[in-house]
């Protein structure tokens, strides 16, 4: 199977025709959330309009969001090779993780120990260091390796022992793009009887994720980065799933991902979910087979394409003197986004006249990811970043390495 070409892709995208002075927009802030194909928004209008309600009635509407409640857990289900009870819906990562941090830390105490990584987002970092002041426990921290860009993890088995309760782990670095091979650290940590929670937000978008071989036992991700609506979701082991103590309302579900759920979901946001699932499963050619089929065919070559055009990038910006590139170069695993700094003009500045110059949407700052920025010494003006994703084309590449070599040579400094 392969993938739609891009031009077919891009016309499923409305944002694409946008302009900005006179160029059409290039979309490379992708890595803080994508644009979306139109049968999202469509999704999303056509559970307000026709079916809004709330769950468990006895009517039409009622029973219409209980079913796209349904579809959308067993949409995140494929996508992620779980079960469709295994799948919680929330506002975004960071709130699941809190309330998760909260759930596992109310059966721990001092003595007990987490990991967490240098590398990661500090979603996936701060609600843990939470259980330090709300629990007692301590949380150790793996080092990362400033001039690769990964994590130091020669430190990774001194950091366990059989009081380490859960390991916090990153698939794939939002602001360097290093992905870390999770399932041999899983195993390690699952050794000494720790649990492990995958934060895959920035890999999703751009390989196909496989909690079982994993090998962990939460992992979390958002829609809003691969396509799809402002909404979090968290994987968890049916068997935690159903027997952890959960911070809830009395009469909430006592079973089910809905333990997990406070208070009303967004329906809206599930319908919009599962179009952009279905909207990656619709790229697979021939469309043929079942959906985890077409989701192993689409990342499989997506990740091909997403590589030449980082490449690209990479390549066309890697010889300037004045430019200089972070994390792991293109010839190891890595997500396709590239951070990089402009000698002499503050990253904001960069940012702000690559869309008036080039037309190319480029973030700036620690994206959250603000040990990496402290680590690498990049304070007070952090990085920009380029994030290729599936509507990329090699023209805007060009555009964005033109616009950052122009710079870089005019810059003072
Ligand atoms: C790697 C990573 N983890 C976590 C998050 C937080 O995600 P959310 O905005 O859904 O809370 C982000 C968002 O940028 C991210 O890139």
């Amino acid at each position: 199977m392969a993938l739609a070409a891009t031009a077919e892709i891009r016309t499923h995208f409305p944002a694409l025709q946008r302009m900005h002075g006179s160029f059409p927009v290039a979309y490379f802030d992708g890595p803080g959330g994508t644009q979306v194909p139109s049968s999202v928004p469509i999704a999303i209008a056509d559970y307000l309009f026709h079916r809004n309600s709330n769950a468990n009635w006895p009517f039409p509407t009622s029973a219409e969001t209980d079913r796209i409640r349904h579809q959308a857990r067993k949409a995140m289900a494929d996508f992620l090779g779980g079960k469709p009870e295994e799948i919680v819906f929330g506002a975004n990562m960071t709130t699941l993780t809190y309330h998760l941090s909260r759930a596992l830390g109310a059966e721990m105490g001092p003595g007990d120990e987490l990991v967490v990584t240098e590398l990661d987002h500090h979603g996936n970092v701060d609600p843990w260091k939470a259980l330090e002041d709300e629990r007692g426990v301590r949380v150790r921290t793996l080092p990362m390796v400033p001039e690769t860009g990964t994590l130091d993890l020669s430190h990774f088995p001194e950091l366990l022992n059989d009081r380490t309760r859960l390991v916090a782990l990153g698939a794939a670095s939002n602001i360097l793009g290093t992905v870390t091979d999770i399932p041999p650290l899983a195993q390690m940590a699952k050794a000494v009887g720790a649990k492990v929670f995958v934060d895959a937000v920035h890999l999703a978008p751009h390989r196909r994720i496989q909690v079982e071989d994993m090998g962990c036992d939460f992992l979390a991700c958002s829609p809003y980065k691969f396509y799809g609506p402002h909404m979090g979701v968290l994987w968890i082991r049916s068997e935690l799933l159903e027997t952890m103590q959960v911070p809830k309302v009395a009469p909430a579900p006592k079973t089910g991902p809905g333990r997990f759920e406070s208070g009303t979901v967004n329906s809206e946001g599930m319908a919009g979910t599962t179009a952009a699932v279905e909207f990656l499963c619709s790229l697979a050619i021939p469309d043929l087979g079942s959906r985890e089929e077409k989701l192993d065919a689409v990342f499989s070559a997506l990740q091909e394409r997403e590589g030449v055009l980082f490449e690209r990038l990479w390549r066309g910006l890697a010889d300037h003197p004045r430019v200089h590139l972070y994390g792991p170069p293109p010839s190891e695993d890595r997500a396709p986004t590239l951070s990089f700094t402009v000698e002499g003009t503050p990253a904001r500045e960069v940012s702000a006249r690559l869309a008036d110059e080039s037309g190319a949407f480029l973030s700036h700052g620690d994206f959250y990811a603000a040990t990496v920025v402290d680590r690498l010494g990049l304070r007070p003006h952090g990085m920009v970043r380029a994030g290729v994703g599936i509507y990329t084309t090699e023209e805007e590449v060009d555009r964005v390495v033109e616009g950052v070599r122009r710079i870089a040579s005019e810059g003072r400094g």
